[in-house]
């Protein structure tokens, strides 16, 4: 069975954390200084901080960005639990805007209707890992005095008019867990725009204490006093060593995987019942997932599952959960979008002989 998601670990990741575990020195350290210094040099990232999950990089932001009880953010249901659980847990409201059809990205029309003067952050999902259409919400965010928070979990990689996501609004949130373009089995990183808001999130993300500025004394303590408070959230040397080893490779597999996403965009836009996503040219997905929208789906998915083909639906609308107080009625984009969006395999384990065979199964049709 071609399965939907893989785990890539490198060839060198195993002398890297070997080596980490033969040190001793398990917890963050220089590794993770360094596997941050490379995620900047590699893939343009601005002022980046690795964390141990991408829930704890969406959490850390809200924080920053002064999210507090009562708030009010912005963010699609078509996303994983993660984005809105990290707002309850401030004590905010997830306030559910509508997404585009075409995309699965949040819809900027609907961001406007949702803003009120509760609003305190805007947080766009790059869904699949296509950008958002960030240069409208950054306006919209400085009409209204509002942070914007990228959920990045999907789009590593990714540029939006040339420019990395990552370096673009105030706060960006990416995820190294174990199915992601780059896994440290499970990690984050948070990229910061504030060269002082950096500086907080280096310390927020262990305890409130900044390591590099708190030696240890002759008596052998750490000299601190936390003034705010902190978090768990910092990652481990370990980690770090296997997200080094993965990242080194991952732009050639990121290309690698653009070309597999052409070929599929080629073989399936004119087969009848396929409708694919209309991605704008003004910017590259970095294609965590391949959806598009189907007709007669569960006649699909039944008829690749018969040809060893995974096709799935990947995190339905999360406002359906109760914690988040059951479906909003006037998603009407998000209600399209449910009952004919469906993925087909796309990562590291699926080449080009892969994509033609997978191509070909879906031209037996349905
Ligand atoms: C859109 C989105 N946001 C956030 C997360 C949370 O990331 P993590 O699992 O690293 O905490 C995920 C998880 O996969 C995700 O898909």
């Amino acid at each position: 069975m071609l399965s939907l998601f893989h785990t890539y670990v490198d060839p060198t990741a195993e002398a890297k954390v070997s080596s980490v575990l033969r040190s001793t020195y398990l917890s963050e350290g220089e590794v993770t200084k360094e596997f941050e210094i490379e995620l900047e040099r590699l893939l343009g990232l601005r002022n980046c901080v690795a964390l141990n999950s991408g829930t704890s990089a969406l959490h850390l932001a809200l924080t920053l960005a002064d999210v507090h009880q009562g708030d009010e953010v912005i963010l699609p249901a078509q996303t994983f639990v993660a984005s809105g659980l990290t707002i309850l847990q401030q004590g905010a409201i997830p306030v559910f805007a509508d997404i585009d059809y075409e995309s699965g990205n949040i819809s900027t029309e609907s961001i406007k209707k949702k803003i009120s003067k509760r609003t305190k952050a805007i947080m766009p999902v790059h869904w699949g890992g296509y950008p958002c259409d960030l240069e409208k919400i950054g306006q919209l965010a400085q009409e209204n005095n509002l942070i914007v928070i990228e959920d990045a979990a999907h789009a590593l990689g990714a540029t939006y008019k040339n420019i990395p996501i990552g370096a673009i609004s105030d706060f960006t949130c990416f995820s190294f867990q174990a199915i992601k373009h780059v896994t440290t089995g499970d990690g984050g990183a948070l990229c910061v725009n504030n060269k002082s808001a950096y500086e907080k999130a280096i310390s927020r993300r262990w305890f409130g204490i900044n390591r590099a500025k708190a030696p240890v004394n002759e008596l052998g303590e750490r000299s601190y006093n936390i003034q705010e408070l902190g978090y768990k959230y910092h990652m481990s040397n370990y980690a770090a060593a296997l997200g080094k080893a993965n990242l080194t490779s991952f732009p050639e597999r990121l290309q690698k995987r653009l070309s597999v996403a052409t070929y599929y965009t080629k073989q399936l836009s004119g087969v009848t019942g396929i409708n694919l996503f209309k991605y704008e040219p003004d910017r590259q997905s970095a294609y965590w997932l391949f959806g598009f929208h189907v007709e007669n789906r569960l006649n699909f998915v039944k008829a690749l599952k018969d040809r060893n083909v995974m096709a799935s639906v990947v995190h339905q609308r999360i406002d359906r959960n109760d914690v988040f107080g059951g479906l909003r009625a006037d998603l009407a984009g998000q209600t399209q979008f449910d009952k004919t969006q469906i993925n087909i395999p796309i990562h590291d384990g699926i080449d080009q002989e892969k994509a033609e065979y997978i191509v070909s199964a879906i031209k037996l049709g349905w």
